[in-house]
């Protein structure tokens, strides 16, 4: 059996990558095809749990320190996701080090310094940028909770994600109907899956 595809969804906040995300790993292991769902940060480690007070902001830190907390908690899980790709399993994204680059330079912080804490993470084979414009994410439910959810703050975000994107990615229009979107999605990942099979690559590192 070969390795499992690693998949992301980036994208700004209430994009619908949570739900997009949830319904891909449903519809794989629907289809016979091993796959899990993992989310970054992971407010479960201890690390995480302190990512998670900063962003609901009962805790303040400089700009630098949330950043490598951000990039530790990728690295803390990077052992667990090789062996689960090495085992065969799928594993989908829902956020990765994009938004940490993508976040933290949009508070501008230099890009390539803070690229540098994630190179060497395992590199995804595909990433979905789920676009939406902050305007039209500011309507969802439940914005505005978190430490990031501004104005300004995402529309540099958004900016920040399309100066990352290469031939690995694809943008889908958060606006659509989710059902629409989640066609497009699978679409996309069987083609993946397509090409892997006929052309199978290694587990590959990010950014060298
Ligand atoms: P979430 O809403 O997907 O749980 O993400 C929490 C917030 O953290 C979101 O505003 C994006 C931000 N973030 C970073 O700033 N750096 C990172 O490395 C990650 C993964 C998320």
């Amino acid at each position: 059996m070969g390795r499992g595809l690693f998949i992301l969804f980036e994208g700004c906040d209430r994009s619908g990558k949570t739900t997009q995300s949830t319904r891909l790993v449903k519809a794989l292991n629907d289809a016979g095809i091993k796959a899990k769902l993992l989310k970054f940060p992971d407010r479960t480690t201890a690390i995480g749990k302190m990512i998670d007070g900063y962003l609901s902001q009962k805790t303040k830190l400089d700009d630098q320190a949330i950043h490598l907390l951000f990039s530790a908690n990728r690295w803390e899980a990077m052992d667990q996701v090789r062996a689960e790709l090495e085992s065969g399993t799928t594993l989908v994204v829902d956020r990765y080090a994009f938004s940490g680059v993508a976040f933290s330079a949009a508070k501008r912080l230099d890009i390539k310094w803070c690229k540098a804490p994630d190179v060497g993470l395992i590199a995804p084979d595909r990433v979905y940028f789920l676009d939406i414009h902050p305007d039209d994410a500011a309507k969802r439910d439940g914005y505005g909770e978190e430490i990031y959810e501004k104005r300004e703050m995402q529309i540099e975000v958004r900016v920040k994600f399309f100066s990352m994107m290469d031939s690995t990615w694809s943008i889908v229009d958060a606006l659509k109907d989710p059902d629409e979107i989640h066609r497009q999605i699978m679409m996309l990942t069987k083609q993946a899956f397509k090409r892997h099979k006929e052309s199978p690559a290694p587990i590959a590192k990010l950014w060298m």
